[in-house]
């Protein structure tokens, strides 16, 4: 008799387990196994900290605040095959959140994400739906115990007024930090309310001296983290900032701001390895993507992108520094009333390289500078009168770039539609031009569209509208774009 209740104790335990395990299959969506073994870091340098500089982020010195932080290859979190697949949820409501856009509501969320983020079993941050949360400046970090999910469905605010917010660093609004496994995901928006840091801008107002506005969202020092749906409105800076994680998915993102909000770029990756950026639909004020030093092995596709300066390497090698950018991959993007459409920008006096990079299957509507490699690019000190850039003894160098089925119409007062400025010291090699059809004019018009190149090797050109390299690249109109 006690032998066959012993074992009906550990049949029904069975049953009760197989069943948790079942239906937790269901409800937890299976998280990808890591692609790669965890690999060796690029850079062996630690996290910078950030200034300013005219075109945004530089990575530049190290900060207390990361000195000790540990950097990209290792998994804090149990990887999902180990955890149990039980889900805790945790609603900001019932941590005090009044959600009605007045209540400072920062500590309500700071407490579930603290509950969340201490949880053994994989959990959920809860922000309902139809409700507005307004958080100030908000730093949640990990390591967590297991997975979290923050489901986002109801409006965040920022606060109108930022002052104080962390002068030190780069000033992030919402921001998660040594996080593994970490998904941010719903149908809601994170509403940075920048138009008063706008304003405020050295770019909108020259007397004003340049600093950081802060970031909407950011991620530091996250692997195997995805983001996903949200959409984010008017940041006063970055919407997005990902910078020293590794394997990154950022899907079906609208990140929504006006064109003339200063350094408002869509999203900004440095320092960070295996992304895949999936379908967002970016209207900004800079960049709508911006690729900055130590990102590798990037792959974006069906981006849509305007207005805003296009989609950017760099730039790369300010200040004399190293940058290392490799295997960058868009794969079908549609740019429109852009500035710029596909380009490289890099600093005099840098070092490092950008390599196997490349733009395929684009089209440009009414994009003023659409292919753009710029060895050159500096900041003008009076943007209404341009000056060329100093030549240096050292440049970041450009190699296996490819440019592949562009197609679109360029403005009829830039014409130089096609622009591959590279240095004397260390040309551009392997630049392959393919399949591409720009115009400048519409309506029958003949078609005034030009390319011109500098110290570049072209290591092939087939079927280009305009052909490659007719005139003899010198910077020319384009260059007071870059305060607009
Ligand atoms: C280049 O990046 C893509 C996208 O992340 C990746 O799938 C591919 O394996 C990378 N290639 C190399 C040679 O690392």
């Amino acid at each position: 008799m006690a032998a066959f209740s012993k074992l009906a104790t550990a049949v029904c335990l069975l049953v009760v387990l197989l069943l948790a395990a079942f239906s937790g299959s269901v409800v937890v969506e299976a998280r990808p196994v890591p692609r790669s073994a965890p690999r060796r870091v690029v850079s062996s340098k630690p996290p910078d900290s950030y200034r300013v500089t005219s075109d945004g982020i530089e990575a530049f010195q190290k900060t207390r605040s990361f000195r000790n932080r540990k950097l990209l290859g290792e998994t804090t979190t149990k990887s999902p095959e180990n955890t149990p697949p039980q889900v805790a949820d945790f609603n900001v409501d019932d941590f005090g959140a009044a959600g009605d856009g007045k209540t400072d509501d920062t500590k309500a969320f700071q407490n579930a994400w603290a509950k969340a983020c201490s949880s053994a079993e994989p959990s959920t941050v809860l922000v309902p739906a139809g409700k507005k949360y307004l958080i100030k400046q908000t730093p949640l970090s990990g390591p967590c115990k297991s997975q979290v999910t923050f489901n986002i469905d109801g409006t965040l605010v920022a606060p109108e007024d930022k002052t104080g917010w962390n002068k030190q660093g780069y000033p992030q609004w919402i921001s998660f930090t040594g996080i593994d496994w970490l998904t941010v995901t719903g149908k809601g928006t994170l509403d940075g309310t920048g138009k008063s840091s706008w304003k405020n801008s050295c770019r909108v107002n020259r007397k004003h001296p340049c600093t950081f506005a802060p970031a909407a969202l950011t991620f530091s020092s996250c692997n195997h983290l995805k983001v996903e749906d949200i959409k984010l409105l008017n940041s006063p800076q970055i919407h997005l900032f990902v910078q020293y994680c590794r394997d990154v998915t950022l899907s079906h993102l609208t990140i929504t701001a006006p064109g003339t909000a200063p350094e408002a770029d869509g999203i900004h990756l440095s320092h960070t390895e295996d992304i895949q950026i999936i379908k967002p639909v970016i209207k900004a004020g800079d960049d709508c993507i911006s690729v900055a030093s130590g990102t590798k092995n990037l792959y974006a596709s069906d981006v849509q992108c305007g207005p805003g300066h296009g989609i950017s390497i760099g730039s790369l090698g300010n200040k004399n520094s190293e940058a290392q950018v490799s295997n960058i991959t868009i794969d079908g993007a549609h740019l429109s009333g852009t500035i710029y459409g596909a380009r490289i920008k890099t600093w005099q006096g840098g070092s490092g390289y950008a390599k196997d990079i490349k733009f395929l299957n684009m089209v440009m509507d009414n994009v003023k500078h659409p292919i753009l490699i710029d060895q050159f690019y500096c900041t003008q000190p009076d943007p209404s009168k341009p000056k060329p850039c100093k030549e240096l003894a050292s440049a970041v160098e450009i190699s296996d770039v490819q440019f592949k089925n562009i197609r679109g119409t360029g403005v009829t007062k830039y014409k130089d539609v096609i622009n591959l400025h590279c240095s004397k010291t260390f040309p551009c090699r392997d630049v392959v031009l393919q399949d591409i059809d720009i115009k400048t004019t519409s309506g029958g018009k003949k078609n005034t569209a030009i390319s011109s190149c500098e110290n570049v090797k072209l290591s092939k050109s087939s079927d280009v509208s305009p052909a490659p390299c007719t005139s003899v690249g010198k910077k020319d109109d384009w260059i007071q774009d870059e305060f607009e």
